[in-house]
């Protein structure tokens, strides 16, 4: 009997899914002889198997095809929340549904958060590889993540368009761009647009160094800038007024306590109001008029790179090759060009930050663009 393994997609999608979705169905198939299923919308299909057969006419035309064509959901394998709105741990379950169709191995594609489930399943007894997808770059243990290049060629053509109209109204254009806890998307996209500042979270900034380096900007003839801003970037005040209710905390108990988490919280809930007030606070600073630009899903959806595309690819044939080797607890990790499986403990957990002497950051600085420090 032909042996069968599992795909599923979780976290946000991600361009290039469905390429690694095709590259590991295909080589499952044509190599190896497999017979593969897709559980739908990530762990939640799992847990509720809902699945289909990924045979060749399904796995057929995805190759350019953006999002995933297995649907994703954000879920905790060991907080899986029910219909009635309770919660459960969904493992034993999840497990049960796995030997029931005696799957030789379970393929989870999916990011940071990913990975973390990918390790819990693994330690539930299931036979578990992961391959690496964000348009964050976060994950560690492997060069970069597929989605990552076509995010970051859809901010950068941003850029280039707002550059034309900040230049003609003699404008600060502040753009946020995604990342989440992390700045590979807005460094990298800052630098291939050209912005004049670069702001990202792994070097909160200094709200008065930001507004002088526009200033000088427009004494030297350039009355416009364009300020690059990771969204999960912040300024040097809300850096030090979080580590001072954090240092509280941990004096504080019962009623206080509980109110400075409230406080913390809203600290954090306030990321939404971030770039408009770095906006308008530039404005009042230099004197300059300011515009927002949010670019959010934007940048997730439609047709993937050929770079990603290709790195999709990469990684999901070397999966099919390493389950066919018995290989399983691994992240398939992008190794120049080649690939390393690498273990899920090893990786789940842990944020790919930007280094701070990373090379991306030194051309920055040579080309005096202003990273707010
Ligand atoms: O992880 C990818 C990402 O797009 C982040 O950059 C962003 O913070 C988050 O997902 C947005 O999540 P959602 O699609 O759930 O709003």
């Amino acid at each position: 009997m032909a042996r069968t393994i599992g795909i599923l997609t979780a976290g946000g999608d991600s361009p290039g899914l469905n390429a690694a979705i095709r590259a590991i169905g295909k080589s499952a198939q044509r190599a190896y002889g497999m017979d593969v299923i897709g559980f739908k919308d990530g762990f939640q299909g799992l847990m509720l198997n809902r699945y289909v057969r990924l045979d060749s006419d399904a796995l057929s035309g995805i190759l350019t095809r953006g999002g995933t064509v297995l649907g994703t959901s954000r879920a905790r394998v060991d907080r899986m929340e029910l219909a009635d709105g309770s919660v459960m741990d969904g493992r034993a379950v999840m497990r049960e549904i796995v030997e029931q169709h005696d799957l030789e191995a379970l393929v989870c594609l999916g990011g940071d958060g990913t990975m973390r489930n990918a390790l819990k399943l693994q330690q539930a007894g299931i036979r578990v590889l992961a391959v690496p997808k964000t348009i964050d770059n976060d994950v560690t243990g492997t060069d970069v993540t597929f989605g990552f290049d076509t995010a970051m060629g859809i901010a950068t053509d941003a850029i280039d368009r707002l550059h034309s109209t900040a230049h003609s109204h003699h404008r600060i254009i502040v753009v946020e761009i995604m990342g989440h806890e992390v700045g590979w998307l807005a460094l990298g996209a800052g630098l291939a647009g050209g912005a004049d500042v670069i702001l990202i979270p792994e070097i909160p900034h200094d709200i008065e160094a930001v507004a002088s380096s526009i200033q000088a900007r427009k004494e030297a003839g350039s009355a416009f800038s364009i300020v690059a801003v990771a969204e999960g970037a912040y300024s040097r005040n809300q850096a030090s007024s979080q580590a001072e209710i954090l240092e509280e905390m941990e004096m504080a108990k019962g009623n206080e306590r509980r109110r400075l988490r409230r406080i913390l919280k809203d600290l954090q809930e306030d990321r939404s109001k971030r770039t408009p007030h770095l906006a308008s606070s530039l404005e009042t600073l230099t004197g300059l008029e300011s515009r927002v630009t949010i670019l959010g899903h934007v940048q997730r959806g439609g047709t993937p790179s050929a770079a990603d595309r290709l790195l999709a690819t990469r990684l999901g044939t070397a999966c099919a090759g390493y389950i066919a080797e018995g290989i399983q607890g691994v992240m398939v990790a992008s190794r120049g060009e080649g690939s390393d499986p690498v273990p899920l403990k090893e990786v789940a957990g842990i944020t790919k930050f930007v280094p701070l002497d990373h090379s991306w950051l030194s051309s920055a600085r040579r080309l005096g663009i202003a990273l707010g420090d």
